[in-house]
């Protein structure tokens, strides 16, 4: 079952994420989250990184893995997600990179993703699941048509996705065409999953993956289907009151 919250703007979203994100680690400090970048969940990002600064938050036990990565990046290209999430979470929070784990895009695809899930499983898999929505409804670069079970793999980007990314690095060129994921099956077995939702052009895509039949067109509808405590948490402007 999903619960859907609905917030004011972008602002009281990240506090209503960052809130939920917190209210995790307190109970689970030693949380296993699973973590995307993009640009909806960093406000929550920064308001965990000042509750910590002040001293309202412990995030000294806590663990996490990286939701995704573009293929065939040396490590420290300035595309690397790894690092977006090294700027935007794993420094301001103070998490050390040791107890992180990582999509490695310098190694080979299949190696990756087995050691990836080997980690994930040794480590008693994902207590929180924070997760964005693409355009086309993907989750992490599950892109669509996607099965409820798809594995930890390596994925073409669909153009839809290649548009979207290119405002993260300037121009579809500097997009890089493949990317490994983390699958569907190993997300929606969290324990617990956020999805953070913002804008009118989300609208759409969000009303497909609440209030539709889950399906392989949608891989956000497939959180419909999840066992574990799934919140969606949507401002206005991306979920309108209904007449
Ligand atoms: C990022 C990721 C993507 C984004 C999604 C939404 O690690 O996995 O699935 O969460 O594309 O991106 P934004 O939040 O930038 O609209």
């Amino acid at each position: 079952m999903i619960r859907t919250v609905v917030t004011a703007d972008y602002e009281a979203l990240s506090a209503a994420a960052a809130d939920a994100i917190a209210a995790t680690v307190e109970r689970t400090p030693d949380a296993l989250l699973l973590l995307a970048t993009g640009d909806t969940p960093m406000g929550a990002y920064r308001v965990l990184a000042e509750r910590r600064a002040r001293g309202a938050l412990d995030t000294s036990r806590l663990r996490v893995a990286q939701l995704d990565e573009y293929a065939g990046l040396a490590h420290g290209d300035r595309r690397s997600l790894y690092g977006w999430m090294e700027r935007s979470f794993l420094e301001p929070l103070s998490i050390a990179a040791a107890g992180t784990i990582r999509l490695d895009a310098s190694l080979p695809p299949a190696v990756a993703c087995q050691a990836y899930d080997a980690a994930v499983a040794a480590a008693g898999g994902f207590e929180l699941a924070i997760l964005g929505l693409g355009p086309n409804g993907h989750l992490g670069f599950n892109e669509p048509p996607v099965a409820r079970d798809a594995p930890t793999r390596l994925v073409p980007l669909t153009p839809e996705s290649i548009v979207s990314n290119a405002r993260y690095w300037g121009d579809e060129d500097d997009v890089p065409r493949e990317a490994l994921t983390c699958g569907m099956a190993s997300m929606l077995a969290a324990r617990q999953i956020l999805l953070v939702v913002s804008g009118p052009h989300k609208r759409e895509i969000l009303s497909r993956t609440l209030d539709e039949a889950p399906s392989a067109e949608v891989p956000a509808s497939w959180l419909q289907d999840a066992p574990g405590d799934v919140v969606v948490l949507a401002d206005r402007d991306a979920r309108p009151a209904t007449p």
